[in-house]
């Protein structure tokens, strides 16, 4: 049932800000300025002796992890990163009994992710699964793990379990954090800034008249370009495969800062660029991209928290914390992604050549 949308896709990308509201739902604690999780079966102990985080997933899910390491690296200080599950498991990976495992899955029964955890586990590691589906392959091989509650995703492309899946990674940054080494007023910062995202979120749903015009007016380029600068990059690939798969545009993601380590070589007129342009301590340097991207004729789409006067066009979207922006400049790509591939007349919640749930290797 589509509950009156064209398709799941629609229909999932505007359940987002109810969504956001369930994965938050019961968790905070307002008392120590934290958060809880039921089923982690981690004790503040064992949370301390954590020397690493290494978190694990596919497509969506992996960037929805490069997102993750962002926050528990920034909120828990403790060094995080995440990689593809299948390139860790065919790599011979060394298994620390010092680093927590995360493996990351929508759906809970990803092959590479599913046997990527079972590797780890005969080898004696502790994992934790983020997973949406309850009770599935990778939630039950997990030592425990955070649900995140986006309730059921028909669309093979993911919009509505990217967000929440990120907003569970706050939830355990803060967690692991406050055990650790984040304050009580930063711990109180995060959780307002986490209660502000439903809201803000509707803020961005109700501009996609906007969005449609512009998806017109960027739907008969042959490729795309997505820059993104350390929390902006995640963003960046995340909506460069949403353009690729349910519109067949070419795109690329890259971090601003290499530009100019090669691809500016692509830059003209007919390959316009998305460039996300949070107003943080980056802000200049991200503008500096837009002018040599400018300097070349090509066209930019900036995401950001004000015009930029640079760029052809703005998204404007609300400013939350440094730290969960990447959450709210992701939303209006999904509809730029959306209009784009509605315009070309694409099959948008069946994509051609791909699966919900990828069970083979
Ligand atoms: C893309 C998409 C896929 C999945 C990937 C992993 O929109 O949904 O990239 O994220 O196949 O699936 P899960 O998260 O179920 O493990």
């Amino acid at each position: 049932d589509m509950g009156g949308h064209d398709t799941y896709m629609h229909k999932e990308i505007s359940e987002q800000p109810d969504a956001v509201d369930r994965v938050l739902r019961g968790r905070i604690d307002d008392r120590f300025n934290t958060v809880h999780l039921g089923g982690l079966n981690l004790d503040p102990r064992e949370a301390r002796a954590i020397r690493r985080v290494k978190i694990l997933g596919c497509g969506t899910s992996y960037h929805a992890g490069l997102i993750g390491a962002s926050l528990i690296e920034g909120m828990a200080r403790i060094p995080a990163d995440a990689e593809p599950a299948s390139e860790f498991r065919y790599r011979n990976p060394v298994v620390d009994p010092d680093t927590l495992y995360i493996a990351v899955s929508q759906s809970g029964e990803t092959y590479d992710v599913l046997a990527a955890v079972q590797e780890l586990k005969r080898k004696g590691a502790r994992v934790l699964g983020v997973v949406n589906v309850v009770g599935s392959a990778i939630a039950r091989e997990a030592d425990g793990g955070v649900y995140v509650h986006a309730g059921p995703e028909v669309c093979v492309v993911s919009t509505k379990c990217f967000t929440n899946t990120v907003v569970a990674f706050a939830l355990l940054a803060v967690h692991l954090g406050r055990i650790r080494d984040l304050s009580v007023t930063d711990g109180k910062r995060i959780i307002e800034g986490l209660r502000k995202l439903p809201a803000q979120i509707q803020e961005i749903l109700e501009q996609e008249e906007d969005i449609k015009k512009l998806a017109a007016q960027y739907a008969d380029a042959k490729s795309m370009m997505f820059i993104g600068r350390v929390r902006g990059y995640p963003v960046a690939l995340e909506a460069s495969l949403k353009l690729k798969e349910i519109s067949y545009i070419h795109a690329e993601a890259y971090p601003a800062s290499e530009l100019k380590h090669g691809p500016l070589a692509l830059i003209e007129p007919s390959l316009p660029t998305v460039a996300i342009v949070p107003d943080d301590d980056l802000l200049e340097k991200n503008r500096a991209a837009l002018e040599e991207i400018k300097a070349r004729s090509g066209r930019i789409l900036a995401v950001a928290h004000r015009e930029q006067e640079k760029a052809d066009h703005t998204i404007v979207v609300p400013k939350n914390e440094d730290e969960l922006d990447p959450i709210l400049m992701g939303i209006p790509l999904q509809l730029l992604a959306y209009h784009t591939a509605l315009a070309l007349g694409r099959d948008i919640d069946k994509p051609r050549n791909l699966a919900k749930s990828v069970t083979v290797e």
